[in-house]
């Protein structure tokens, strides 16, 4: 098949990995040395972590979902205790709370930006029954939410903020003096990243959490490893040369050797990923952004994204998913919200809790994004698009 016909039938999944030579020897070379786990190269990996995000701390851990129940717990998280979230997210987010036995909150998105509306985190905690705790807002798509507003309304309570990133590595917002910085630095208290393949770089699967505040990574440290504390200059007096001991319920939650050194290799390639990215999104943008029929996600112009994902909402969404997988185009969606999963259904959760997120989740799909997505490719999907939208207003269904 030449290569004009294949790009033409190629399947375009939403998003995928890029790995190269040197990721691979950086693999075999931990695999060919004495530590493939609980070794070196974790934090040499947390160090270039902490690098390029400006964060003071970073602890990786094997997912972002281990990274966010880490963070919760050592947040203080508990029995009896709420944090409030938005619904539009993998339900990874809310599932951390509830392992930690509270109770997630759902407040309601902004109608343009799909992340967290502050007035709606207001109002959800007035109403709360239960002593709400602790915020998560979620970056959406890679869009940081208004997290300086937000942890200005959760600090001003007393509640603690963790940022979920997992979309949203090597995004940038401008604090209040005007000075852009890197998702990772910021007042909240942690901010969370995960590493699985669709996101900017990948360890296999794995994830962070990175902090400013000293306690909170040592927490996550120990629990990381099953809350076992090793140093004995943290006793009061003194132990032994071999101290360890279990001081906390923690879990094994570690990431490898091999894991990190292949992470190190993709976050030295992650400035170039995230231009890459954001250059097929504007021309993605600039395709679609005069059809009336298609909503793109509003860009803030206090935020960069990084660009996770391609999010656009539109009419006919299931008719236009169909067709656009009969063309070979991968699309996705994110997400059904996670108050209208079966298991929080069960929990008393429903979507129409959060009314604009429930408009946007029956809009919304997902279309092919990652670096190595080639810009014909880009117009391939954008026609293809076009021409689902034609067959889906033709077939008239009326969603
Ligand atoms: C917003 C969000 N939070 C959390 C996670 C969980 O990350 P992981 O898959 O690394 O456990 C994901 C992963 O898809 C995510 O998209």
């Amino acid at each position: 098949m030449v290569s004009s016909e294949k790009s033409e039938t190629e399947f375009l999944p939403y998003g995928r990995q890029s790995l190269g030579e040197e990721e691979i020897e950086a693999a075999v070379r931990v695999l060919r040395g004495a530590w493939i786990t609980q070794g070196p190269e974790i934090e040499a990996f947390e160090q270039a972590l902490c690098e390029l995000t400006g964060a003071r701390h970073a602890v990786a851990v094997s997912s972002g979902t281990a990274a966010l129940h880490l963070a919760c717990l050592a947040l203080g998280l508990g029995e009896g205790d709420a944090a409030i979230t938005t619904p539009l997210t993998f339900a990874a987010t809310s599932n951390a709370v509830l392992y930690c036995g509270a109770r997630p909150l759902f407040a309601d998105i902004r109608d343009d930006t799909w992340t967290l509306d502050p007035e709606a985190v207001t109002a959800v905690a007035e109403a709360a029954g239960e002593k709400v705790r602790g915020l998560l807002p979620v970056h959406f798509a890679g869009l940081p939410a208004d997290a300086e507003r937000l942890v200005e309304v959760a600090h001003g309570r007393g509640w603690w903020v963790i940022e979920d990133g997992c979309h949203a590595l090597g995004a940038q917002w401008r604090d209040g003096q005007g000075r852009w910085r890197e998702v990772g630095d910021s007042p909240a208290d942690a901010t969370v990243l995960s590493f699985h393949p669709v996101k900017h770089i990948t360890t296999g699967e794995g994830g962070a959490v990175l902090t400013g505040r000293e306690d909170v990574a040592r927490r996550v440290r120990e629990l990381r490893h099953h809350g076992i504390v090793r140093d004995p200059a943290q006793l009061e007096g003194s132990g032994p040369g071999w101290y360890h001991e279990m001081q906390h319920l923690g879990f094994n939650y570690r990431i490898t050797d091999i894991q990190c050194a292949l992470g190190r290799v993709q976050l030295s390639r992650l400035p170039g990923f995230v231009e890459r990215r954001r250059r097929l999104a504007a021309l993605y943008r600039g395709h679609l952004a005069g059809d009336r029929r298609i909503r793109l996600q509003a860009e803030d112009p206090g935020a960069r994204s990084s660009w996770h994902l391609l999010a656009v909402r539109v009419p006919h969404r299931d008719r236009v998913y169909d067709f656009l997988r009969t063309q070979r185009i991968g699309a996705q969606v994110h997400y059904p919200l996670v108050t209208s999963h079966p298991y929080y259904r069960r929990l008393g959760y429903a979507p129409e809790l959060c009314p604009v997120a429930e408009r946007h989740a029956a809009g919304t799909l997902s279309l092919p994004l990652y670096p190595d997505l080639g810009e014909a490719q880009v117009e391939r999907v954008c026609e293809t698009l076009v021409r689902a939208l034609d067959a889906a207003e033709a077939a008239g269904d009326g969603s």
